[in-house]
């Protein structure tokens, strides 16, 4: 742990993402915009992490309390700008008995492209710089909309002038405010009450701050970020799906850098929170969701949503929908399959084409190839389930589980009546209705016996197609009805 302090605001609006959840909840690459600022600021191995709340903070606590339970909350009843956030949250650091020893970091919200080590180094160079007050800024083709950081002609930062404050020429000034500064803790407690707020929005600008800092003949530094990319503000839906691509293709970058193989990186989109191992295949269409892990030589693609799924060593999925999944090693899904929560796909196993499975286990080298629902059942190994078979798991009121055993061959069309158990080397015929236990090496044919009447189609169907090609079928032409 570090003698940083880090305050992050979230208690702005955010009216322009036209959300009734709070902005900074927005999620980008499967992390809320708050969650990744608070992933980046750890790099500075924090000593306390204090966040501004006030809009909408009844989610935002919430959200807190899952993501970073040891935040310290300081609540902005009312929105009157950054020193007024920054003035509430010095407030609760002294209610909490909490000091700043050591450099204080202001971070916003909504700029989850921040990396943390553009913040370790910028915090580095506001050390060595023994500046009071040092911004990390950016500098962009088009400022609009930013802050503006304003330089005297021998490069001394001078001030931060709001879009709203700006002189036309200030305007035209291409280095901008990211919104992250830092400050030494002397200089913070005591400027922040010097801010007032007499200007266009009639708010409290944190900003203010460097100009009060060079009218007391203190030094501040600005520091422009190498990848002004990671400045990026989010207020709206565009800004965010933005920020999303920026995030995904970082992702993708960081994985082939480690030997994923990634075919179409502009339809492929991992979270934050995906693992995947050297030698993994995406093909394109793919996402990768919450706490999915892909291991070595699987391929994955095209068109999978796997999430919270586990992929094993060359495994192979394609078209496959899967949500809490394990797919083991070598085994193969898809294309067209469906696994839903609870699902195992054993090593060497296999679930096909149109085939859905829930809270069910596919043994070693099991196969459930077409056509199937397999919910609430175990199949052990070696088994092969017929094509278009239906666990009937549900009675309309309970649950029930289905048990097939190893090296069981089911014919097609069955369904099986749970709860029931095929027991292992058994057998069903096709379009068994399984619906007592079958034990092992025993065959199950509930269809009955086939009824054939001759020359149906001649008597019945008279002059129709069907009646001519039954006579013409006959080897002497003759007529099956008579
Ligand atoms: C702010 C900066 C601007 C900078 C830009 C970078 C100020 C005055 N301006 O402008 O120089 O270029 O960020 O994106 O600081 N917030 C609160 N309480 C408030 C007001 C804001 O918590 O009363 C939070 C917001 O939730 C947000 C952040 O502070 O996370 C910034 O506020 P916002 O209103 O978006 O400031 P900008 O106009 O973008
Ligand atoms: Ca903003």
């Amino acid at each position: 742990m570090s003698d940083v302090t880090v305050i992050v605001l979230a208690a702005g609006g955010g009216t322009r993402m036209r959300s009734k959840t709070m902005k900074m909840l927005h999620r980008v690459a499967g992390r809320s915009m708050l969650g990744h600022v608070l992933a980046a600021v750890e790099v500075c191995g924090p000593d306390r992490v204090v966040a501004v709340v006030g809009h909408q903070r009844e989610q935002v606590e919430a959200h807190l309390a899952e993501i970073r339970p040891e935040a310290l909350l300081a609540v902005q009843e009312t929105q009157e700008g950054t020193g007024h956030a920054v003035r509430v949250a010095l407030d609760a650091m002294a209610d909490a008995g909490h000091v700043p020893t050591g450099p204080v970091l202001v971070a916003l919200g909504d700029t989850p492209l921040l990396r943390g080590e553009s913040l370790r180094v910028f915090l580095e160079e506001h050390r060595s710089s023994g500046h009071v007050l040092s911004i990390l800024s950016g500098l962009l083709d088009d400022p609009s909309g930013y802050g503006r950081v304003v330089r005297a002609g021998d490069g001394t930062v001078e001030a931060i002038v709001e879009e709203k404050e700006a002189t036309a020429e200030q305007r035209t000034l291409r280095e901008i405010n990211s919104g992250i500064l830092v400050f030494s803790p002397e200089f913070l407690l005591d400027v922040v009450p010097r801010i007032g707020n007499d200007n266009a929005k009639g708010e409290y600008y944190l900003t203010d701050a460097v100009a009060l800092a060079r009218e007391a003949g203190l030094s501040v530094g600005a520091h422009p970020v190498a990848d002004p990319a990671e400045t990026q503000g989010v207020n709206d839906r565009a800004q965010l799906a933005e920020a999303g691509r920026v995030m995904n293709a970082r992702i993708l970058d960081g994985w082939m850098r480690r030997g994923v193989t990634v075919m179409d990186p502009a339809t492929t989109w991992v979270e934050d929170d995906v693992v995947l191992e050297p030698d993994a295949t995406l093909l394109p269409g793919v996402q990768l969701l919450g706490a999915t892990h892909v291991a070595e030589d699987a391929v994955v693609g095209p068109d999978c949503t796997l999430e919270d799924c586990e992929v094993g060593a060359g495994a192979r999925v394609a078209r496959a929908h899967a949500q809490l999944a394990v797919i083991g090693p070598r085994a193969q899904v898809g294309p067209f399959a469906y696994l839903r929560p609870g699902s195992t796909v054993s090593e060497a196993g296999k679930v096909g084409t149109f085939v859905e499975t829930k809270n069910s286990t596919i043994g070693p080298g099991a196969k459930v190839p077409h056509l199937s629902y397999v919910g609430d059942a175990d199949i052990g190994e070696g088994t092969n389930i017929g094509a278009g078979t239906i666990v009937a798991n549900y009675d309309g009121v309970a649950k029930h589980r289905t048990v097939v055993g190893a090296h069981v061959r089911t014919g097609s069309n069955n369904t099986f009546v749970a709860p029931v158990t095929i027991a292992d080397g058994a057998g069903t015929g096709a379009g068994t209705t399984v619906r007592e236990d079958v034990p092992p090496g025993a065959l199950a044919v509930s269809a009955g016996p086939q009824r054939t009447i001759e020359g149906w189609a001649e008597r019945r169907r008279p002059g129709t197609k069907q009646a001519e090609a039954a006579r013409a079928a006959r080897p002497d032409g003759a007529d099956g009805a008579s």
